[in-house]
Parts: structure tokens; C-alpha cells; sequence
């Protein structure tokens, strides 16, 4: 998809980009999950690699191929992103992050089969750990960018995220907006920076959202990160 361009400040850049949905089991043979198709984190993947970055890509479960010129770590739980996207961290300068995390996962897993009942039943669930948050309160050098899915007061909810999880950079979409969000193949893409200031990505295409994205990221290599 990218023709390899001079990009300078990205070459030898360490990016560590997440992508995709999470999986909750519930027993052998059900999970909850969410409707992240990882298409948009798989085209920040390969426009940062085609950058000449050095590119890591912590995926969930999804159907693509990976990305060319990508070191591809594929999870499936939130736990399982959280341990990877923990272990890559130190060595990141850039970590994006695009993947829908679960919030919450069954409490019990059940090694067998449940099996039907003629009542009702409830499966009580429990948070899973916020991973972004997580990094923003250890990161020392790292550009921290998250992603932000709403339906309602983007703006307001977008930047208490970047505050509360100590982002650089938040790419806000909304999910019911047409063409935009999951599982599609365009985007368009609402940017806040810590600082306040904000830029609008027209609805386009999810790999020249990418392109977008990166182009927004780059001033802050030279602003002590
Ligand atoms: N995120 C994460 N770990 C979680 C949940 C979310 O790292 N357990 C990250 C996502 O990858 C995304 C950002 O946090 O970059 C925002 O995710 P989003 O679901 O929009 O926000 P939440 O903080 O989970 O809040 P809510 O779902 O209530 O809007
Ligand atoms: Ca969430």
C-alpha cells in the first residue's frame, strides 16, 4: 500500500502499535469480544514500517495478513496484550495504541463446556486492567498515543482521556458516525494534543488515516520525548 518515501525522522524509530480486538473466555467454545476489525492499527503498522521505523505490532485476534516489514506479537486476551504491550514498552518511542481492549472479562473461566439450563443464568465480569493508563503513568521518553472510540461528547471524553491516561496524542472517532470507526475501511479522525491544540483527519481511507496520524505524531519527536 505505502511507497517507501524519505521519512528520516522515522527511520530507526521504535514503535510498538496495538491492533485489533480482545477475547474473554468463558469456556471452551465462547468469549466476549468486540467489533475491532484491526484494520486500522495494521495500516499505522505499515505506514510507520514503510516510514523505515522499526515497527512492533501487539495484535488481537483478527483476519489480516500481517503487515510487511512487521515484528508481529499476536495475543488474544486483555491480560495477554497488557503482559506484551509491558514487556515492549521500555524499548518503545513511540507506542500507539489502536487496539479495542475489553473492559471487562468473565470473573470465572470455565474449563468445560457450560452447558444449558432451562433458567436464566448471569455471568458476573470484572474490570480488565487499563493498559494505556497503565504505560502513561511509567513512560519516561515514549510518545504516548491513544485511540478513542465514542458515540457521544467526542471532545469532552477524548480529552479526559488524554489527561487521565497521560497521552500525548488522542485519535478520537465516533462509532456511529457513517464511515467511520470499526470495521471499515475509512476513517475520519478527530486528533487532541495534550497542549490543547486539535486536528480535524477528514473522512478518508484507513491507511492514508494513518498517513495522517504519523504526520501528526512527528512534531513531537523534537519536543523532548
Ligand atoms: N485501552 C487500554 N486498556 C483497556 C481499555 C482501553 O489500553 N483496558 C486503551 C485503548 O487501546 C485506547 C484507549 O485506551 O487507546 C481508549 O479506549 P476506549 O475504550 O475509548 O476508552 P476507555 O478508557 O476504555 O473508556 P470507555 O470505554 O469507558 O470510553
Ligand atoms: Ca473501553
Amino acid at each position: 500500500h505505502f511507497i517507501r518515501q524519505s521519512h528520516p525522522n522515522w527511520h530507526g524509530k521504535r514503535v510498538l502499535v496495538t491492533a485489533g480486538p480482545t477475547q474473554e473466555v468463558i469456556d471452551p467454545v465462547r468469549f466476549f469480544s468486540n467489533r475491532s476489525s484491526g484494520k486500522m492499527g495494521y495500516a499505522i503498522a505499515e505506514a510507520a514500517a514503510a516510514r523505515g521505523a522499526e515497527v512492533t505490532l501487539i495484535s488481537g485476534p483478527v483476519s489480516l495478513d500481517p503487515p510487511h516489514g512487521v515484528r508481529l506479537l499476536p495475543v488474544t486476551s486483555a491480560e495477554e496484550m497488557y503482559n506484551a504491550a509491558d514487556a515492549h514498552f521500555g524499548s518503545a518511542d513511540i507506542v500507539i495504541k489502536a487496539a479495542a481492549v475489553a473492559d471487562y472479562r468473565p470473573k470465572d473461566t470455565h474449563s468445560q463446556k457450560m452447558k444449558k439450563t432451562p433458567g436464566d443464568i448471569q455471568i458476573e465480569m470484572e474490570r480488565t486492567k487499563d493498559i494505556l493508563k497503565s504505560l502513561g503513568r511509567k513512560k519516561t521518553k515514549q510518545i504516548l498515543v491513544g485511540f478513542a472510540a465514542e458515540s457521544e461528547n467526542i471532545e469532552e471524553n477524548a480529552r479526559n482521556k488524554v489527561e487521565s491516561k497521560r497521552l500525548d496524542l488522542i485519535a478520537a472517532n465516533s462509532i456511529v458516525k457513517e464511515g467511520s470507526g470499526f470495521q471499515g475501511d475509512t476513517n475520519e479522525l478527530m486528533l487532541y494534543y495534550a497542549d490543547g491544540r486539535k486536528i480535524p483527519v477528514p473522512l478518508t481511507t484507513k491507511h492514508e488515516a494513518a498517513g495522517h496520524l504519523l504526520n501528526a505524531i512527528e512534531p513531537l519527536f523534537s519536543e523532548g520525548h
